[in-house]
């Protein structure tokens, strides 16, 4: 590993912060919102971030691919939708990370087109901003990051190495590994 970018601990005071904003935003709601878990990487930041949100809310997923290795390929299959019928629902997309804006940018048209909500705010752990290819601007970000290859978390190389409770840059060795243990299956 050559450095660990987010320790738990960090984490979890991102989680708050942003946590309780939320429950103060939605706090009046009739409805209770519905957080949306961008599959897979989104799954332990999602989890930890509404143990933050004390008000009524509805847990969905969602899942995406564009990624393949350590770049994105620019274009975005939905591989999975959401299971509830969020028309006219206050809804919130929560992603591991943004980095070139293709997937964030790509769900929000997604959930306008189909299904209408009556409102979309999008939050991320990680923020790469300086790599957007379109132009997208976060409405609650847990840390702005450099350029650089991230792991951990949620956040996978070859599917490998989410299940960290840190978030790291990985070196050519954590690279190597996840190519060996990869091409054993
Ligand atoms: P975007 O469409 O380029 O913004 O990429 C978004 C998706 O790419 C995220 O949901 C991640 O799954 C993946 N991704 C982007 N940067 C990284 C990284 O540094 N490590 C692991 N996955 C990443
Ligand atoms: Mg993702």
């Amino acid at each position: 590993m050559k450095k660990i970018i987010l320790t738990y601990e960090e984490i979890s005071k991102r989680c708050k912060l942003i946590g309780e904003q939320l429950a103060t935003r939605y706090r009046f709601n009739d409805t209770p919102p519905v957080f949306i878990g961008v599959m897979k990487g989104a799954i332990p930041f999602l989890t930890d971030l509404v143990t933050y949100v004390d008000i009524p809310l509805i847990i969905d997923y969602i899942q995406v691919g564009s990624f393949n290795g350590t770049e994105s390929t620019g274009t975005v299959v939905l591989k999975k939708d959401v299971t509830q019928d969020v028309r006219n629902r206050d809804i919130v997309i929560v992603e591991d990370i943004v980095d070139s804006g293709i997937s964030m940018a790509f769900l929000v048209d997604y959930f306008q087109r189909k299904y209408q909500p009556k409102s979309i705010v999008t939050v991320a752990l990680l923020d790469k901003k300086c790599n957007r290819k379109v132009p997208f601007e976060l409405d609650y970000a847990g840390e702005e990051i450099e350029n650089v290859f991230v792991m951990g978390y949620g956040l996978d190389y070859k599917d490998l190495y989410r299940n960290t409770r840190y978030v790291f840059v990985p070196d050519e060795e954590d690279i190597k590994k996840c190519e060996e243990i990869s091409s054993r299956y």
